[in-house]
Protein backbone atom coordinates (compact mmCIF):
# COMPACT_ATOMS: atom_id res chain seq x y z
CA UNK A 1 0.00 0.00 0.00
CA UNK A 2 1.40 3.86 -1.07
CA UNK A 3 0.65 5.57 2.45
CA UNK A 4 2.42 8.86 1.30
CA UNK A 5 -0.76 10.24 0.23
CA UNK A 6 -2.64 9.52 3.43
CA UNK A 7 -3.64 12.40 5.64
CA UNK A 8 -0.83 13.36 8.82
CA UNK A 9 -2.28 13.22 11.63
CA UNK A 10 -0.66 14.37 14.98
CA UNK A 11 -1.61 12.62 17.86
CA UNK A 12 -1.11 14.35 21.61
CA UNK A 13 -0.88 12.12 24.49
CA UNK A 14 -2.06 13.86 27.90
CA UNK A 15 -2.82 10.79 29.91
CA UNK A 16 -6.01 8.98 31.40
CA UNK A 17 -6.90 5.84 31.66
CA UNK A 18 -6.27 5.22 28.00
CA UNK A 19 -2.91 5.10 28.73
CA UNK A 20 -3.63 3.31 32.44
CA UNK A 21 -1.82 0.48 33.68
CA UNK A 22 -3.10 -2.06 36.30
CA UNK A 23 -0.97 -5.22 37.31
CA UNK A 24 -4.04 -7.55 36.42
CA UNK A 25 -5.76 -7.41 33.22
CA UNK A 26 -9.07 -8.79 35.17
CA UNK A 27 -8.83 -5.16 36.83
CA UNK A 28 -10.97 -2.35 35.82
CA UNK A 29 -11.08 0.02 38.57
CA UNK A 30 -7.86 0.73 40.74
CA UNK A 31 -5.01 1.01 38.33
CA UNK A 32 -3.07 4.24 37.56
CA UNK A 33 -3.67 6.28 34.88
CA UNK A 34 -1.35 7.82 32.67
CA UNK A 35 1.08 5.94 32.59
CA UNK A 36 1.84 4.39 29.12
CA UNK A 37 3.27 6.53 26.77
CA UNK A 38 1.98 7.61 23.24
CA UNK A 39 4.21 5.48 21.26
CA UNK A 40 2.61 2.10 23.05
CA UNK A 41 -0.89 3.62 22.78
CA UNK A 42 0.19 3.70 18.77
CA UNK A 43 2.20 0.29 18.30
CA UNK A 44 -1.20 -1.11 20.03
CA UNK A 45 -3.25 -0.41 16.85
CA UNK A 46 -1.07 -1.48 13.78
CA UNK A 47 -4.03 -0.50 11.78
CA UNK A 48 -3.42 2.93 12.22
CA UNK A 49 -1.11 2.76 9.48
CA UNK A 50 -3.47 2.29 7.15
CA UNK A 51 -5.61 4.98 7.59
CA UNK A 52 -3.10 7.40 8.53
CA UNK A 53 0.35 9.37 8.96
CA UNK A 54 0.84 9.80 12.59
CA UNK A 55 3.15 12.30 13.83
CA UNK A 56 2.80 11.28 18.23
CA UNK A 57 4.04 14.29 21.10
CA UNK A 58 3.78 13.30 24.88
CA UNK A 59 1.84 16.55 26.10
CA UNK A 60 1.64 15.18 29.41
CA UNK A 61 1.01 12.18 31.55
CA UNK A 62 -1.82 13.21 33.74
CA UNK A 63 -4.86 11.51 35.20
CA UNK A 64 -7.44 13.92 33.90
CA UNK A 65 -9.06 14.72 37.16
CA UNK A 66 -5.43 16.97 37.68
CA UNK A 67 -5.96 19.08 34.44
CA UNK A 68 -4.74 22.20 35.18
CA UNK A 69 -5.36 25.64 33.46
CA UNK A 70 -1.30 26.20 32.53
CA UNK A 71 -1.37 22.62 30.50
CA UNK A 72 -5.12 23.71 28.94
CA UNK A 73 -3.36 27.08 27.46
CA UNK A 74 0.21 24.67 26.75
CA UNK A 75 -2.42 22.15 24.82
CA UNK A 76 -4.57 24.63 23.11
CA UNK A 77 -1.36 26.53 22.09
CA UNK A 78 0.40 23.34 20.37
CA UNK A 79 -2.75 21.86 18.64
CA UNK A 80 -3.18 25.56 17.02
CA UNK A 81 0.69 25.57 15.83
CA UNK A 82 0.38 22.14 14.42
CA UNK A 83 -2.73 22.80 12.69
CA UNK A 84 -1.38 25.80 11.18
CA UNK A 85 1.28 23.37 9.38
CA UNK A 86 0.59 22.45 5.74
CA UNK A 87 1.79 18.80 6.48
CA UNK A 88 -0.35 18.32 9.14
CA UNK A 89 -4.10 17.75 8.07
CA UNK A 90 -6.13 17.08 11.90
CA UNK A 91 -4.85 16.12 15.68
CA UNK A 92 -6.01 13.66 18.05
CA UNK A 93 -6.31 14.19 21.97
CA UNK A 94 -5.67 11.38 23.90
CA UNK A 95 -7.17 12.27 27.36
CA UNK A 96 -9.03 11.36 30.74
CA UNK A 97 -12.27 10.78 30.60
CA UNK A 98 -13.70 12.71 33.84
CA UNK A 99 -12.04 16.42 32.16
CA UNK A 100 -12.26 15.65 28.73
CA UNK A 101 -15.67 17.40 27.94
CA UNK A 102 -13.99 20.96 29.81
CA UNK A 103 -10.75 20.29 27.76
CA UNK A 104 -12.80 19.87 24.82
CA UNK A 105 -14.90 22.64 25.14
CA UNK A 106 -11.61 24.51 25.52
CA UNK A 107 -10.47 24.03 22.67
CA UNK A 108 -13.44 24.42 20.45
CA UNK A 109 -13.43 27.71 21.72
CA UNK A 110 -9.61 28.85 21.66
CA UNK A 111 -8.08 26.82 18.26
CA UNK A 112 -8.50 28.79 15.39
CA UNK A 113 -8.31 26.13 12.17
CA UNK A 114 -10.76 24.40 10.80
CA UNK A 115 -8.74 21.14 10.42
CA UNK A 116 -10.48 18.16 12.10
CA UNK A 117 -9.68 18.47 15.94
CA UNK A 118 -10.63 15.27 17.92
CA UNK A 119 -10.48 13.85 21.63
CA UNK A 120 -10.57 10.70 22.42
CA UNK A 121 -10.20 8.55 26.16
CA UNK A 122 -11.11 5.10 27.29
CA UNK A 123 -12.96 3.57 30.08
CA UNK A 124 -10.77 0.85 30.84
CA UNK A 125 -7.13 0.67 31.12
CA UNK A 126 -4.56 -0.30 28.37
CA UNK A 127 -3.49 -3.87 29.86
CA UNK A 128 -7.69 -4.73 30.58
CA UNK A 129 -9.40 -7.35 29.01
CA UNK A 130 -11.60 -5.78 26.54
CA UNK A 131 -9.56 -2.49 26.64
CA UNK A 132 -11.77 0.23 25.00
CA UNK A 133 -8.82 2.40 23.93
CA UNK A 134 -7.35 1.08 20.87
CA UNK A 135 -10.58 0.84 18.81
CA UNK A 136 -11.50 4.34 20.56
CA UNK A 137 -7.85 6.26 19.16
CA UNK A 138 -8.73 4.53 16.11
CA UNK A 139 -12.08 5.67 15.43
CA UNK A 140 -10.41 8.78 16.23
CA UNK A 141 -7.87 9.15 13.96
CA UNK A 142 -10.03 8.18 10.93
CA UNK A 143 -12.33 10.66 11.93
CA UNK A 144 -9.37 13.34 12.16
CA UNK A 145 -8.45 11.72 9.03
CA UNK A 146 -11.94 12.59 7.20
CA UNK A 147 -12.56 15.57 5.17
CA UNK A 148 -16.52 15.17 6.24
CA UNK A 149 -15.06 16.32 9.87
CA UNK A 150 -13.40 19.29 9.05
CA UNK A 151 -15.56 22.69 9.84
CA UNK A 152 -17.26 21.18 12.48
CA UNK A 153 -15.37 22.40 15.35
CA UNK A 154 -13.51 20.33 18.09
CA UNK A 155 -15.20 16.49 18.01
CA UNK A 156 -15.16 13.61 21.06
CA UNK A 157 -15.01 10.13 19.46
CA UNK A 158 -15.99 7.39 21.70
CA UNK A 159 -17.66 4.03 21.55
CA UNK A 160 -18.25 4.30 17.70
CA UNK A 161 -20.20 8.23 18.87
CA UNK A 162 -18.98 11.53 16.78
CA UNK A 163 -20.01 14.18 19.85
CA UNK A 164 -19.46 17.78 19.55
CA UNK A 165 -17.34 19.15 22.38
CA UNK A 166 -19.88 21.67 22.97
CA UNK A 167 -22.64 19.33 24.19
CA UNK A 168 -20.79 15.75 25.08
CA UNK A 169 -20.81 15.28 28.93
CA UNK A 170 -19.41 12.28 31.03
CA UNK A 171 -22.64 10.57 32.13
CA UNK A 172 -21.07 6.77 33.56
CA UNK A 173 -18.85 6.13 35.89
CA UNK A 174 -17.84 3.28 34.58
CA UNK A 175 -19.85 2.00 31.78
CA UNK A 176 -17.58 1.43 28.33
CA UNK A 177 -20.83 3.95 26.40
CA UNK A 178 -19.63 7.01 29.02
CA UNK A 179 -20.34 9.94 27.26
CA UNK A 180 -23.87 11.54 25.90
CA UNK A 181 -24.66 14.45 24.33
CA UNK A 182 -28.21 14.97 26.62
CA UNK A 183 -29.52 17.55 24.61
CA UNK A 184 -28.67 17.06 21.07
CA UNK A 185 -27.17 13.80 20.51
CA UNK A 186 -24.37 12.76 19.10
CA UNK A 187 -23.50 14.35 15.70
CA UNK A 188 -22.43 10.93 14.05
CA UNK A 189 -21.03 7.74 14.13
CA UNK A 190 -17.58 5.78 12.91
CA UNK A 191 -17.51 2.34 12.23
CA UNK A 192 -15.24 0.19 10.58
CA UNK A 193 -13.86 2.76 8.89
CA UNK A 194 -16.78 4.83 7.94
CA UNK A 195 -17.15 8.38 8.69
CA UNK A 196 -20.75 9.60 9.10
CA UNK A 197 -22.27 12.78 10.24
CA UNK A 198 -26.13 13.25 10.56
CA UNK A 199 -26.14 16.70 11.80
CA UNK A 200 -23.79 19.66 12.03
CA UNK A 201 -23.13 22.45 14.77
CA UNK A 202 -24.61 25.55 14.27
CA UNK A 203 -23.23 27.57 17.12
CA UNK A 204 -19.43 29.52 16.17
CA UNK A 205 -16.32 28.02 17.42
CA UNK A 206 -12.70 27.70 16.37
CA UNK A 207 -12.32 30.06 13.17
CA UNK A 208 -15.66 31.57 14.36
CA UNK A 209 -14.96 32.00 18.05
CA UNK A 210 -14.45 35.35 19.89
CA UNK A 211 -12.30 34.21 22.34
CA UNK A 212 -8.64 32.65 23.29
CA UNK A 213 -6.29 31.48 26.08
CA UNK A 214 -5.37 33.97 28.53
CA UNK A 215 -1.48 35.64 27.86
CA UNK A 216 -0.88 34.91 31.65
CA UNK A 217 -2.49 33.80 34.29
CA UNK A 218 -6.61 32.69 33.65
CA UNK A 219 -9.43 34.69 35.88
CA UNK A 220 -10.73 32.72 39.17
CA UNK A 221 -13.70 31.25 38.30
CA UNK A 222 -15.57 28.73 40.89
CA UNK A 223 -18.24 26.08 40.46
CA UNK A 224 -20.76 26.64 43.62
CA UNK A 225 -23.46 24.11 44.69
CA UNK A 226 -27.01 24.88 45.34
CA UNK A 227 -28.61 22.55 47.61
CA UNK A 228 -30.70 21.56 50.61
CA UNK A 229 -29.53 23.91 53.74
CA UNK A 230 -27.29 24.85 52.12
CA UNK A 231 -24.62 27.84 54.06
CA UNK A 232 -22.98 30.96 52.65
CA UNK A 233 -19.82 29.89 53.58
CA UNK A 234 -18.01 29.08 50.53
CA UNK A 235 -19.40 32.02 48.39
CA UNK A 236 -18.37 34.55 51.25
CA UNK A 237 -14.98 32.85 51.07
CA UNK A 238 -14.40 32.87 47.39
CA UNK A 239 -15.40 36.31 47.33
CA UNK A 240 -12.22 37.22 50.10
CA UNK A 241 -9.71 34.98 48.17
CA UNK A 242 -10.50 37.49 44.86
CA UNK A 243 -12.84 35.47 43.00
CA UNK A 244 -14.05 37.04 39.74
CA UNK A 245 -16.82 34.56 38.68
CA UNK A 246 -19.32 32.36 40.10
CA UNK A 247 -21.07 29.64 38.26
CA UNK A 248 -23.90 28.24 40.48
CA UNK A 249 -24.65 24.44 39.70
CA UNK A 250 -28.33 25.27 40.74
CA UNK A 251 -31.19 23.45 41.77
CA UNK A 252 -34.10 22.03 38.50
CA UNK A 253 -33.28 24.52 36.50
CA UNK A 254 -31.00 26.62 37.89
CA UNK A 255 -32.70 27.70 41.14
CA UNK A 256 -30.99 28.86 44.23
CA UNK A 257 -31.56 28.40 47.48
CA UNK A 258 -32.53 31.69 49.13
CA UNK A 259 -29.21 31.66 51.86
CA UNK A 260 -26.97 31.27 49.21
CA UNK A 261 -28.75 34.16 46.63
CA UNK A 262 -28.28 36.64 49.32
CA UNK A 263 -24.67 35.64 49.24
CA UNK A 264 -24.10 35.84 45.70
CA UNK A 265 -26.03 39.33 45.59
CA UNK A 266 -23.73 40.54 48.29
CA UNK A 267 -20.64 38.69 45.84
CA UNK A 268 -22.18 40.80 43.07
CA UNK A 269 -21.76 43.92 44.72
CA UNK A 270 -17.89 43.05 44.91
CA UNK A 271 -18.06 42.82 41.09
CA UNK A 272 -17.94 39.17 40.88
CA UNK A 273 -19.95 38.08 37.84
CA UNK A 274 -22.75 35.48 38.78
CA UNK A 275 -23.60 32.43 35.99
CA UNK A 276 -27.02 30.03 36.73
CA UNK A 277 -26.49 26.79 35.95
CA UNK A 278 -27.85 23.47 36.35
CA UNK A 279 -26.67 20.29 38.48
CA UNK A 280 -29.65 18.33 37.01
CA UNK A 281 -27.19 17.18 33.73
CA UNK A 282 -29.87 17.92 31.44
CA UNK A 283 -32.08 20.82 29.98
CA UNK A 284 -31.65 24.66 29.85
CA UNK A 285 -31.34 27.43 32.56
CA UNK A 286 -33.43 30.07 30.78
CA UNK A 287 -32.70 33.92 31.46
CA UNK A 288 -35.43 35.37 34.39
CA UNK A 289 -36.61 32.02 34.63
CA UNK A 290 -36.00 30.27 38.08
CA UNK A 291 -34.41 33.30 39.05
CA UNK A 292 -34.99 37.20 38.09
CA UNK A 293 -31.82 37.67 36.11
CA UNK A 294 -32.91 41.39 35.15
CA UNK A 295 -33.26 41.94 38.84
CA UNK A 296 -30.55 40.12 40.62
CA UNK A 297 -27.51 41.01 37.79
CA UNK A 298 -26.52 37.52 36.96
CA UNK A 299 -26.58 35.38 33.54
CA UNK A 300 -27.79 32.44 32.97
CA UNK A 301 -25.96 29.38 30.90
CA UNK A 302 -28.66 28.17 29.00
CA UNK A 303 -27.46 24.30 27.83
CA UNK A 304 -24.27 24.70 29.20
CA UNK A 305 -23.62 22.56 32.14
CA UNK A 306 -21.57 24.09 34.73
CA UNK A 307 -18.15 22.99 34.07
CA UNK A 308 -18.25 24.14 30.58
CA UNK A 309 -19.86 27.53 31.60
CA UNK A 310 -17.04 27.82 33.96
CA UNK A 311 -14.47 27.92 30.81
CA UNK A 312 -16.90 29.77 28.61
CA UNK A 313 -16.82 32.17 31.82
CA UNK A 314 -12.82 32.12 32.15
CA UNK A 315 -12.62 32.99 28.45
CA UNK A 316 -14.85 36.24 28.22
CA UNK A 317 -13.61 37.51 31.42
CA UNK A 318 -10.44 37.03 29.46
CA UNK A 319 -11.32 39.05 26.91
CA UNK A 320 -12.83 41.74 28.58
CA UNK A 321 -16.24 40.49 27.47
CA UNK A 322 -18.93 43.18 29.02
CA UNK A 323 -21.87 42.08 27.19
CA UNK A 324 -22.19 38.13 29.30
CA UNK A 325 -25.09 37.19 28.95
CA UNK A 326 -24.66 37.34 24.87
CA UNK A 327 -21.45 35.10 24.75
CA UNK A 328 -24.20 32.68 26.79
CA UNK A 329 -26.52 33.06 24.61
CA UNK A 330 -24.13 32.65 21.29
CA UNK A 331 -21.63 30.16 22.20
C1 LIG B 1 -8.72 10.30 33.87
O1 LIG B 1 -9.67 11.05 33.64
O2 LIG B 1 -7.55 10.61 33.57
C2 LIG B 1 -8.95 9.01 34.55
C3 LIG B 1 -10.25 8.39 34.23
C4 LIG B 1 -10.41 8.02 32.79
O3 LIG B 1 -9.66 8.37 31.90
O4 LIG B 1 -11.43 7.30 32.54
Amino acid sequence: MNTSSLPRIAVLATGGTIAGQAGDASKTAGYKAGVVGVDKLLDAVPALGSVARIHAEQIASIDSKDMSAALWTTLSRRVAALLAQDDIDGVVVTHGTDTLEETAYLLHLTVKSAKPVVLTAAMRPSTALSADGPLNLLNAVTVAASKDAAGQGVLVAFNNQIHSARDVTKTSTYAVDAFRSPETGALGFVQDGRVEFQRTVVRPHTVASEFDVPAGQWPMVEIVASYADVSRVVVDALVAAGVKGIVVAGTGNGSMHATLTQALVDAMKHGVVVVRASRVGAGHVMRNGAANDDALGSVSAGTLNPYKARVLLMLALTSGVKDLQRVFDMY
